[in-house]
């Protein structure tokens, strides 16, 4: 078993992309950074960055838990642990701040391990713990993901996100819990209303896979969650409806929002108008929003090698980080 201290990068993700509710996700470059060690004493979480008050630093850390799952499935005995993070990814905003952080403590578990546990059996670990694969499926593997989960087992293929695909995302200044977005749901569908998610889901994937742009506008439909969660998003609604005529390729919620989703192409010479458009619409709506142009990310989790482990956490993701 290697005893060394492991640093790895996630990228932030983005679920459902409007009909693939629960089903599909993009990654996006937007990173949190662990670092892990075992530590010679008792366990130390440092959480770097801001945003991050309230989060546990003991043994009850969503990261430090993770990473135990990890050591049970391998029999590795490392009860303390070193761990260090700093994310840019915003808390609760619908952007897999948490996907995220599971998939990293997973990552940098097995790899003090020495490669303890594969990529599929991360995928599965995940899973169970947010209960749907999209989020965690994009942060592993990078790029588009089309996953299923039976409660069981996830199956996930990605898909290489098409040449020139951009995201903008409109970014609310408040948060709104998964809990309370997934209680907006009605329990139970019409079946012209499912048929209607299958058709544009499909085409979705079909159109991302074989890059047909034109037909992202037609395939970014839904019936099944974006209608019922509108009512805890002012502006969503109107936002979702006009993207399209103000230059975006589609627009949705992100994951569970409350941030909002609209996919351009680089260099688009629309940007500005997606920009502004985006932007009045929520501020008449009394929403003040921050908005980021990202990119898909291709890789997903990485282990960095290199960084020089003389230097402090903080010096050796500096150049990474976004702000
Ligand atoms: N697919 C999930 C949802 C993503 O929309 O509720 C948030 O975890």
């Amino acid at each position: 078993m290697g005893m060394r201290s492991v640093l790895v990068r996630v990228p932030a993700s983005t679920a459902n992309l409007g009909p693939g509710f629960d089903c599909l996700g993009m990654a996006l470059s937007l990173y949190t950074w662990i670092e892990m060690k075992p530590a010679d004493k008792a366990t130390v979480i440092r959480l770097h960055g801001e945003g991050l008050e309230g989060i546990p630093l003991d043994k009850s850390n969503l990261i430090y838990k993770t990473a135990q799952l990890v050591f049970q499935e391998t029999g590795t005995d490392l009860p303390e642990l070193e761990i260090d993070m700093y994310s840019d990814i915003p808390l609760t905003r619908g952007l897999g701040s948490s996907a995220s952080a599971i998939v990293g403590a997973l990552t940098a578990a097995s790899e003090l391990t020495g490669g303890g546990l594969d990529r599929d059996a991360l995928l599965q670990i995940a899973s169970r713990l947010e209960g749907h694969p999209d989020n965690v499926g994009a942060s592993l593997f990078g790029g588009i993901v089309a996953a299923a989960w039976d409660g069981t087992r996830a199956d996930c293929l990605r898909i290489e996100p098409p040449a020139g695909l951009a995201a903008l995302v409109a970014i609310p200044r408040f948060q709104l819990s998964t809990e309370k977005a997934r209680h907006a749901l009605p329990e139970q569908l019409a079946l012209s209303d499912a048929v209607h998610n299958i058709g544009r889901s499909s085409l979705l994937v079909a159109a991302l896979a074989g890059g047909r742009l034109d037909m992202i506008r037609h395939a970014m439909k839904d019936k099944l969650h974006q209608p019922y969660r509108a009512a805890l998003i002012p502006g969503m609604a109107e936002v979702l409806e006009g993207a399209s005529d103000h230059g975006a390729l589609g627009a949705a919620l992100s994951g569970a929002g409350p941030t909002l989703l609209a996919l351009i192409e680089n260099g688009s010479p629309r940007m500005r108008e997606l920009e502004a458009f985006l932007l009045s619409t929520l501020s008449a709506a009394g929403v003040d929003a921050d908005l980021l142009l990202l990119q898909p990310d291709p890789a997903g989790a990485v282990v960095l090698e290199g960084a020089d482990p003389a230097l402090p956490f903080a010096e050796r993701i500096k150049g990474e980080v976004h702000s």
